[in-house]
């Protein structure tokens, strides 16, 4: 992405990379990938509503726990936003990269990205840099004043912007600073639009409870979705990534099953991340995806009843699939019970002593 500004005059370009931005954090970055056509299309209808409304609300909170699918969401917003030109800037904070979890460095980050994208916003926050070369230690709300309120109400931009996973940056406060720096300012930028995601975190409730803030903002809770929707979206991702995993190895053509979905679809429990889980698992470069698909349409009915992170689950299916082996088990026979061997002996050892790590 915009590492080093390669317009206007060096100075310009000096004092603008000299905001302690990161370059690490707008959806251009990293590897994620959006959701797969078709799926989520409840979302995507109300986010369009949303932006269209010109008179609507300026802030859309979406909120779910993790794995709901919030970041892939957000990055296809971004995406198709950024293609139709309406995209301003975007922070995707993460636990893993001491940048993208800074709180300082939002702001920063979002304004750094708004030079970037209109010329009349970069003139502004030069104006401002040359004058307050320090604002990047400031509070979070001085700095949302300055690096992004002052320069968008003079230039009256029509924007938006996005953070996505608000709750996984560090906010020692019990209320979100970034967001009571919205509710602050948000009523002076009425052409801006701000989309947030983020886990229902005291942190984050706290914030949008603000009066301020509370009728300014749209919420969609993913965990209320109907279920129905929610599994044929699922199925439809496991069925497409399946069916790209068969034409891979050249698998017969009725698999997987119905039934290998329905059992997959019932295992993911309405999250995309155990989906998700799933292809990885079985798109093995070792071993037989239908070998591998196995082991997890016979897992006991509870197995996942107790919330495991992304690796804790695979970790598991790892272990159940080497139990299986060396108990004998075939994992991919047409005979379930033989197939489900290890699994059972190891699904047993985790309702005896829970996850054991
Ligand atoms: N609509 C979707 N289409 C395809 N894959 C998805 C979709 N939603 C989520 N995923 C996959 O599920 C996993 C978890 O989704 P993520 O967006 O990270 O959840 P959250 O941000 O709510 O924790 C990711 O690996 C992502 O690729
Ligand atoms: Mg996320």
């Amino acid at each position: 992405m915009c590492s080093n500004l390669q317009i206007g005059r060096w100075p310009d370009r000096f004092f603008l990379n000299s905001i302690h931005h990161t370059v690490e954090a707008d959806h251009r970055s990293g590897n994620r990938e959006g959701c797969l056509r078709g799926t989520r299309r409840d979302v995507f209808l109300q986010l369009e509503d949303w932006l269209e409304d010109k008179q609507g609300q300026n802030v859309f909170w979406l909120n779910g726990i993790a794995g709901t699918g919030k970041s892939t969401i957000a990055q296809t917003f971004a995406e198709i936003c950024f293609a139709d030109g309406n995209l301003g800037a975007s922070f995707f904070c993460s636990r893993e990269s001491d940048d993208r979890s800074n709180i300082q460095l939002i702001f920063p980050t979002l304004a750094f990205q708004l030079a970037h994208s209109y010329p009349r916003f970069r003139e502004g926050l030069l104006k401002l840099l040359w004058t307050n070369p320090d604002v990047g230690q400031e509070s979070p709300c001085s700095q949302m004043e300055k690096l992004i309120v002052g320069p968008l109400k003079e230039t009256q931009i029509q924007t938006l912007i996005i953070i996505d996973a608000l709750d996984k940056c560090e906010d020692q406060g019990t209320r979100s600073a970034i967001l009571s720096a919205l509710s602050e300012h948000v009523d002076q930028i009425p052409n801006v639009k701000f989309f947030i995601t983020g886990r229902p975190a005291n942190v984050v409730l706290s914030g949008f409870r603000l009066p301020s803030l509370h009728p300014v903002t749209r919420m969609f809770r993913l965990n209320g979705v109907e279920r129905s929707l929610v599994d044929n979206d699922i199925k439809l991702f496991l069925r497409t990534r399946l069916t790209g995993i068969a034409k891979d190895y050249n698998i017969q053509k009725d698999w997987p099953s119905l039934h290998d979905i329905y059992i997959l679809c019932w295992n993911a429990r309405q999250l995309f991340s155990y989906a998700s889980t799933f292809i990885k698992f079985v798109s093995s470069q070792h071993y037989h995806p239908t070998k591998r698909l196995a082991v997890i349409t016979t897992l006991p009915q509870n197995a996942t009843l107790k919330r495991m992170s992304e690796t804790e689950l695979l970790q598991v299916l790892e272990k159940a699939f080497i139990m299986g082996l060396f108990a004998g088990g075939t994992y991919g026979k047409s005979n379930s019970q033989d197939a489900g061997t290890g699994w059972y002996r190891y699904g047993s050892e985790i309702r005896k002593n829970g996850m054991g790590n």
